[in-house]
């Protein structure tokens, strides 16, 4: 097996919660102590292998996107670390700054609506040195004909194309810079179903030919069952079960994972209204004692409350964080 392009250990992102409506209520009454933490990311192991499609689902507010900018080094954890090839992933530079780039779900909002897409995709590489002016026009036709559309696209303007042309330019744009790590934040969550499928046999494709490794977070266990390799569940900021995509999806270990799986079939692959799982919707502010899943847990028992479950099984590659896998 080949070393992990890039490995996260232990990482952990806090944040001050934004107040909403209530919390002003209660703070401003004396009801409540200002400034709650909110844990986005908590404690994160992971790896990516050159060429590799990780999923990373979970509901939302669970902390996919916070992990995602962690992993890219839009922001730094406040505990634990990144590394890229060995060296550290970092807010702002560093080595690894080029070699990780994020694709999100909105392609017009990183493309520039004035300036024709060919000049918008040769700007970083030409910046950072990596193409030299003269040699734009090839450059950019190359990129273009990598992600599926017509060299005469350079030509044109954000608006002139489709919702499915628009991902493949905001791809060409992470790809401009010569990554060896995408992270897809939600990056077809927009787009109808032929098209989705469209865009991933494409990332699919940039995998198999061109060694891209892709972090690839969505809400969609369907779309994640169809190109992840592996993945990681999270649940409150806490990878809770991973493993080889079909191992995952086809013998889940851990209740929850268990319940998204079941649930997707009546939640047409969303699992934002997850409100058929018992209990209340997790929050970041108040974690739980113990197992983070218990208040939730149709398996529970009063032994979950009280520690905190061990990866089961150990050392095995594919493993989730409860103690009643067997029950
Ligand atoms: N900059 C921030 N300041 C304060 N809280 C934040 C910030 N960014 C994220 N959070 C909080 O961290 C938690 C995780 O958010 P995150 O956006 O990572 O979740 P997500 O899994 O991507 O959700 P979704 O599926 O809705 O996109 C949420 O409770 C969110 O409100
Ligand atoms: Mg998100």
């Amino acid at each position: 097996m080949s070393a992990p392009v890039l490995t996260a250990r232990g990482v952990t992102k806090r944040y001050a919660k934004r107040p909403d409506l209530i919390d002003r209520g209660l703070v401003a009454t004396g009801l409540k102590p200002p400034g709650d933490i909110v844990r986005a990311v908590n404690g994160v192991d992971l790896d990516i292998l050159p060429a590799e499609i990780v999923g990373i689902v979970g509901e939302s507010g669970c902390g996919k996107s916070t992990l995602g900018r962690l992993l890219v080094g839009l922001e730094a954890p406040d505990e634990g670390r990144i590394t890229f090839d060995g060296a550290p992933v970092r807010a702002g530079g560093g080595p690894a700054h080029l070699a990780v780039q994020m694709v999100f779900q909105d392609a017009a909002a990183t493309l520039n609506p004035r300036r024709r897409v060919g000049s918008q995709l040769v700007e970083a590489p030409v910046a950072h040195g990596l193409v030299d002016r003269s040699d734009a026009p090839a450059f950019v036709a190359d990129l273009l004909r990598r992600v599926g559309l017509e060299a005469e696209a350079a030509a044109r303007y954000p608006h002139q194309f489709s919702g499915g042309q628009r991902q493949r330019l905001n791809i060409a744009r992470a790809l401009a810079v010569a990554p060896r790590l995408i992270v897809c934040d939600e990056a077809v969550a927009s787009l109808d179903l032929s098209v989705q499928a469209q865009i991933l046999n494409l990332l699919l494709d940039l995998r198999d030919r061109e060694g891209l490794a892709i972090a690839f977070i969505s809400h969609d266990l369907a779309v994640v069952h169809r190109i992840a390799d592996r993945v990681a569940v999270l649940y409150l900021g806490q990878v809770v079960e991973t493993g080889r995509a079909d191992a995952v999806f086809d013998a889940s270990r851990h209740p929850y994972t268990q319940a998204l799986v079941v649930n997707r079939l009546s939640l047409d692959g969303r699992l934002d209204r997850l409100s058929v799982l018992p209990g209340e919707p997790p929050s970041p502010v108040s974690i739980p004692p113990g197992c983070l899943f218990h208040p939730r847990c149709p398996k529970a028992v009063p032994a979950c409350a009280a520690a905190a479950p061990e990866r089961h099984p150990p050392a095995a590659d594919h493993w989730a964080t409860c103690n009643r896998q067997d029950a």
